[in-house]
């Protein structure tokens, strides 16, 4: 290390003060302690490590700190140091020697640093580290080369956060010498490129997350040990696994979330994939016609490498290339959120363990994939936002054992409206933004209504958005749901009969911008969550507060004040509250006080709870920072007003009168004057 003398004697004179005012004064900060061998110091405005901990501390949390550099000394006596945290600091270098005592440390945390200011020192220190398994080096705007430098000589590592540097490019000899390593975080850097052989020699790889970098594509993917893969958020176009027919890869999880894939990913022959995950990407079976067979204008796609090569494979050749590769292992395939319009044939069919199906936001105008392709095995089925209000076949049935079926905004006006009935395990189901009725009890014929008595499974039932009118007598009997979302359904009837199958099953009620009136909530026993917000309610229902409820939501009605009364039960039977978006009354706040003091109705959106007050020309006040003093005082206030508007009217008056009696009676004014003069002046 080449110092400037004086500048080192500083540095010791500035680090002796801090360590000896650290020492005289023990932290005042009681989370700040030793409890058996853990040394708890994070956020204990330390500036250097403290010296006067028990030497067989094994453990030392010193994040978020202020501490700027470690000392060849800093933890030199503590020599069974296995973990350590300093993350959240100022750190701009580490002496070089500062870990030669700390040989037994596995697990070394300094995220969060300026680690790059004086790296190759850095590096240094850390290469003393021989048993070091787990490094963090995360938020330390390290390069590749940096980095390359900092793991060269820790060839036991097993755990390596490089998250939130500055990487752009990977070649060989980045991690070369990692043999250990199974787990590697290189999310958010700015990757663009990835050599072949970057990461040639990690053979015990396995979770390897690349997230949040910019690469363009990946090809020829050939990392056989990875397990967990993750390549959300980059601007992947193409993923082509290696063609070898012979490797077989660990992979069960790929992450391609968020990118510009234009075609399904090219998996690799053989492997254990279950996770499948292709949300947010441009993917549509355009070269494929709806039986499946490639249609005859297949386009030649050029791939043009970094390195200058370019070669062409025709689309066809791509998609039966993907047929080909073994998906029969999948559980979850998510396409939501991609262009598909169908499904080829053949295609969800070898997907024969498939458990979820997440087709969600996309422009599917067909189903024909239902039943005969889906595996009985699915349980999970997402069709929301989609076009199948254009649907030209009648809607399929649905997989035996589904649980989960989320049709929402579809605009659907026809349905089997006995589909749910054969479903015996189906749990959740989510029908909003459609236009479907309830069918009544006696009404068999109809197909705009869905019929839900007698759904044995059923527990979530969401019917938001679906312009239902009136809700029939017993439209629920026999189906135990414990969920029921109505929002949105403005001017919707709900008599007394209608929910009355409910009264013993359900938990929450959302009856949010519905217009409801005379509902009768103390028929619902077990009624915990309620959510009667957008409603223009001027007072609370008096049916609510007969009940105990864990959360209740009133933001956005017409409430200017809460009756005292009420506010009594309530702060005895609803245990949260929101409150917001209501024009309360400043001056007639005493409820609020009332709840402030009872301070057992938790106020879930205090910040929102605003007050009008007709004179204060504030907009809306903060119900907290209302004065209450600007409504008692407002009479005296208004006395002080008059006398102050009245008193200059006053003044003007009585001078007019003076001046006119003056001016009336012309004499009086030298006289006065005359007085005023009379006596002598001397010359
Ligand atoms: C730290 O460095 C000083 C001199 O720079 C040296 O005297 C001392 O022995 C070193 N301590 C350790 C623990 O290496
Ligand atoms: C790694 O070890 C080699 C050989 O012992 C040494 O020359 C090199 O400086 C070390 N690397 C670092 C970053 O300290
Ligand atoms: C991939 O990384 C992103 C960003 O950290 C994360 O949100 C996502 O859950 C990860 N995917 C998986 C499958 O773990
Ligand atoms: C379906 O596939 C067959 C060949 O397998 C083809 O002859 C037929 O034209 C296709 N039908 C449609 C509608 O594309
Ligand atoms: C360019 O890169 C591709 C893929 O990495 C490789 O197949 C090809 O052989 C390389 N060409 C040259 C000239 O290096
Ligand atoms: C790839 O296709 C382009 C035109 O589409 C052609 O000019 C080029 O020669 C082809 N390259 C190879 C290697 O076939
Ligand atoms: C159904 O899908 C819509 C749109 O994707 C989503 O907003 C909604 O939360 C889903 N319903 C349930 C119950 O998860
Ligand atoms: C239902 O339809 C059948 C014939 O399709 C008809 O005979 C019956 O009267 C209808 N029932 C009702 C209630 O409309
Ligand atoms: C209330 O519901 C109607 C449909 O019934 C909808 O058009 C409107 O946007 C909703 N209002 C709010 C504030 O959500
Ligand atoms: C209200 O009670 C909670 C715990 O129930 C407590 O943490 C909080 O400080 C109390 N607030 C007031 C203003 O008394």
């Amino acid at each position: 290390m080449q110092l400037w003398p004086g500048a080192f004697s500083v540095l010791l004179i500035v680090v002796n003060y801090t360590w000896t005012r650290v020492s005289a004064t023990p932290p005042i900060n009681p989370k700040c302690k030793v409890v058996q061998k853990t040394a708890q110091y994070s956020g204990c405005e330390l500036r250097s490590v403290p010296s006067e901990l028990p030497e067989e501390t094994e453990e030392l949390f010193l994040n978020n700190n202020r501490i700027e550099f470690l000392i060849n000394s800093s933890f030199a006596p503590y020599s069974y140091l296995k973990k350590l945290s300093c993350s959240g600091n100022r750190m701009t270098s580490l002496h070089s020697n500062v870990f030669s005592k700390n040989s037994q440390l596995h697990t070394l945390n300094l995220g969060n640093n300026l680690l790059y200011t004086h790296y190759k020192q850095t590096a240094q220190a850390l290469s003393a580290l021989t048993s070091l398994r787990n490094l963090d080096v995360s938020g330390n705007v390290l390069t590749e080369d940096m980095a390359a430098l900092f793991v060269q000589n820790l060839t036991n590592l097993e755990i390596l956060s490089l998250s939130h540097n500055i990487l752009m490019r990977l070649d060989e000899s980045v991690f070369s010498r990692l043999h250990s390593l199974r787990e590697l975080n290189l999310e958010r850097n700015l990757l663009y490129e990835i050599e072949e052989d970057a990461f040639h020699g990690l053979a015990n790889l396995q979770v390897l997350n690349i997230a949040f970098n910019q690469l363009p594509c990946i090809v020829d993917f050939h990392l056989t040990s990875v397990v967990h893969l993750n390549l959300s958020h980059n601007a992947i176009e193409w993923f082509l696994s290696s063609q070898n027919q012979e490797e077989a890869f660990q992979l069960e999880t790929l992450d391609l979330s968020v990118n510009r894939l234009l075609f399904f990913p090219l998996l690799p022959h053989h492997s254990h994939i279950k996770n499948l995950l292709l949300s947010g990407n441009q993917l549509a079976f355009r070269e494929t016609t709806e039986n499946g067979s490639s249609s005859k204008s297949s386009s030649m796609l050029q791939f043009v490498f970094l390195n200058g090569t370019v070669i062409n494979i025709s689309s066809t050749y791509l998609w039966e290339e993907t047929l080909q590769r073994d998906i029969s292992s999948l559980n979850v395939l998510d396409m939501t959120y991609n262009c598909l319009t169908h499904l080829p044939k053949g295609f969800i069919k070898k997907m024969t363990a498939l458990t979820g199906l997440l087709l969600g936001h996309n422009t599917l105008e067909s189903l024909d994939f239902i039943p005969s392709e889906i595996p009985v095995s699915l349980q999970d089925l997402d069709l929301s936002d989609n076009d199948l209000s254009n649907l030209k076949q009648s809607f399929p049935d649905l997989p035996p054992h589904l649980q989960v079926f989320n049709l929402s905004l579809n605009g659907l006006q026809h349905f089997p409206r006995q589909i749910f009935s054969g479903l015996s395990k189906i749990k959740l189901v989510d029908l909003s933004f459609n236009h479907l009725g309830i069918c009544s009890f006696n009404d068999k014929n109809s197909t705009n209504c869905v019929a839900w008595n007698d759904i044995n499974s059923l527990q979530f039932l969401y019917l938001r958005g679906c312009d239902l009118k009136e809700i029939p007598t017993n439209a629920f009997s026999g189906s135990p749901i414990a969920h029921l979302e109505l929002s949105d359904n403005q001017g919707i009837l709900l008599p007394k009969s209608s929910l009355q199958g409910l009264s013993q099953t359900l938990v929450y009620l959302g009856l949010r911008n519905t217009s409801f009136t005379d509902v009768d909530f103390s028929v619902f026993q077990k009624l915990k969550f309620l959510d009667i917000s957008v409603n223009c309610l001027t007072q609370i229902p008096n049916s609510v507060l007969r009940i105990h409820l864990s959360q209740l939501n009133l933001r956005d009605n017409k409430l200017t004040a809460i009756d005292l009364t009420q506010t009594k039960v309530l702060s005895r039977k609803v245990n949260a509250v929101l409150l917001g978006g209501n024009p309360f009354n400043c001056c007639s706040l005493d409820w609020w006080h009332f709840l402030q003091r009872q301070n057992s109705t938790c106020i879930l959106d205090r910040t929102d709870v605003k007050c009008i007050h007709s004179t204060l020309n504030q907009g809306d006040i903060h119900v907290d920072l209302f004065l209450s003093s600007h409504c008692n005082k407002r009479d005296g206030e208004s006395i002080w007003l008059y006398v102050l508007l009245f008193l200059p009217i006053c003044l003007t008056f009585v001078c007019a009168g003076v001046v006119f009696i003056l001016s009336f009676n012309p004499r009086l004014l030298p006289r006065f004057i005359k007085r005023r003069c009379r006596s002598s002046v001397p010359y």
